[in-house]
């Protein structure tokens, strides 16, 4: 799929302030510093789209761009960063499952996962979480250029064995680096495969 246009439409704190309309979007979700402002910035090929930052907790809002003109992508703020206390994290996280069970209009939620790091209890219990709500949802591993390519077919793999213990189907997944656009066309051709639908 091209990119003709993208740009910032609107910065929320709540479900009911994102964009009316039924435009069909989808956001991206996964622990502070994962990747998700990167990824959408290296997808739309604009490196200054989405607010990125080496230290955790940047977004802290959720943010609709507008691609193409007819469908959006959402950057949503990351859980689980532990310097923040506890009130500002209840916050997100109300943002967050918010926005999550009752934007109708979220096609699929893409939930990133570090390629370098074991699977974290959080994200196992945010995966779990997903299922029991019917959230259509796939994984995105990110960073993967920081890894040689050994350890992460090794990294990979290990990931998948241990969702397979919880999940009878694997939710689809992607293979991502930002650094090298990885990923890109996968990421881009299955949206456009549900925009399509
Ligand atoms: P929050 O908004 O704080 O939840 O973080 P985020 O998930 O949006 O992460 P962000 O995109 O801001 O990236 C965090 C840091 O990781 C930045 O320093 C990025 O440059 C770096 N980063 C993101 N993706 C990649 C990648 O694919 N490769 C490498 N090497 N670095 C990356
Ligand atoms: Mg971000």
């Amino acid at each position: 799929m091209l990119i003709k246009s993208a740009e910032f439409t609107i910065s929320s704190a709540r479900v009911e302030q994102c964009p009316k309309g039924d435009l069909p979007e989808f956001a991206f979700i996964g622990r502070s510093n994962v990747g998700k402002s990167s990824l959408i910035n290296m997808l739309t090929g604009r490196d200054h789209l989405a607010k990125t930052s080496s230290t955790p907790g940047k977004t802290i809002l959720i943010n609709h761009f507008l691609i193409n003109g007819d469908w959006y992508l959402v950057d949503l703020p990351g859980y689980g960063y532990a310097k923040r206390g506890q009130k500002q994290r209840d916050e997100l996280q109300r943002m967050i499952t918010g926005y999550i069970l009752r934007r109708e209009q979220m096609m699929n939620l893409f939930l990133l996962i570090d390629s370098r790091h074991e699977p974290q209890r959080i994200d196992m219990e945010f995966i779990e979480w997903l299922g029991e709500n019917g959230i259509p949802f796939s994984i995105v591993f990110t960073k993967t250029d920081k890894l040689s390519n050994g350890k992460l077919t090794a990294n990979i793999k290990h990931y998948l064995d241990e969702l397979s213990k919880q999940w009878e189907e694997l939710p689809p997944h992607f293979i991502t680096s930002s650094e090298t656009r990885l990923g890109k066309e996968e990421l881009l051709g299955y949206i456009d495969d549900i925009i399509k639908m």
